[in-house]
């Protein structure tokens, strides 16, 4: 897979996925985006993969947001397709079966905190800085900003820093509960590796399951949101990982979750 914006590498289920455009701080432009949706089908079918990071290349930045000289030279109909890229790129993003972690490196502004809000959770270095900076340059976020940021964080905070524009710290992130963990720059991959590491051991199956249910739970009531979770419960049981992490608990044994889909 020969990328011009993107590294990709793999190792013992656990793949790294790096936005390398870094004169441009990573900037998303339509290039970009394209190579990305690409990419993430191929994750999406590659068995061998149990966990995805995401980072950005270079010492500044994640991603700096969409590109805005090309938002500059878009009318109304070629923004509206810019807009309906990058929002599918996310969603499909947001719908891999596998746990996604983001390794914010620097700047995660627009696109690059939209990205990030995507991810299943994020850790951060202290050099980060998050934000939706779109109401500067006279328009508003499109990559799925205004939904997600008041889904993670409540409307009010998410209202203010969308109508300021205003930058986030790693740390003020961290307070208001948009990044798990904060590491000095130089700690960041080694800590996301560990935890990525942790959860590929786990069964592929249940770590499916446990994301369908959260991530389908978040947006219905309760009810309906128990429902997902004990019919995804009850689909773990045919599984071979969940035989094998009960046999092994009884057996005082660790478990080998094999990730197979025989019974
Ligand atoms: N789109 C296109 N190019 C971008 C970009 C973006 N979103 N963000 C940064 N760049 C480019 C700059 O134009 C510059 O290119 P140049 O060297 O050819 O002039 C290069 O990346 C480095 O950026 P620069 O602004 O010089 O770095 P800085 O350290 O002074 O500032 C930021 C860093 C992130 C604060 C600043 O680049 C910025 O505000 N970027 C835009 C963020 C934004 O509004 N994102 C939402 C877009 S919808």
């Amino acid at each position: 897979m020969g990328f011009e914006n993107l590294i990709f590498t793999e190792e013992n289920g656990v793949a790294t996925l790096t936005f390398n455009r870094p004169k441009a701080l990573n900037a998303l432009n339509a290039a970009l985006l394209g190579e990305f949706i690409e990419l993430l089908e191929t994750i999406a079918r590659n068995e061998a993969i149990r966990v995805l990071i995401l980072t950005g290349a270079g010492e500044k930045a994640f991603v700096a947001g969409a590109d805005i000289s090309e938002i500059a030279r878009c009318n109304v109909l070629q923004a509206r397709l810019f807009a309906e890229m990058g929002q599918g790129a996310i969603a499909r993003l947001q719908k891999l079966s596998i746990p996604v972690i983001a390794a914010v490196n620097g700047y995660a502004l627009g696109g690059g905190s939209e990205i990030a809000m995507g991810c299943d959770f994020i850790y951060a270095s202290e050099k980060a800085a998050f934000g939706l900076p779109e109401i500067n340059l006279g328009i508003i976020p499109g990559f799925g900003g205004t939904q997600r940021l008041p889904r993670l964080v409540g409307s009010g905070l998410a209202k203010e820093l969308i109508f300021t524009g205003r930058m986030l710290s790693a740390a003020e992130a961290k307070e208001i509960g948009l990044v798990n963990r904060v590491c000095p720059p130089q700690e960041l991959m080694a800590a996301v590796l560990e935890t990525a590491r942790s959860i590929a051991v786990k069964g592929k199956v249940s770590l499916r399951a446990a994301k369908g249910a959260i991530n389908g739970g978040l947006d219905v009531d309760l009810e309906s949101g128990c429902r997902i979770e004990r019919d995804a419960f009850a689909l773990c049981l045919a599984s071979a990982d969940a035989k094998e992490g009960t046999s092994a608990f009884l057996e005082k044994r660790k478990p080998v979750f094999t990730g197979s889909l025989k019974d």
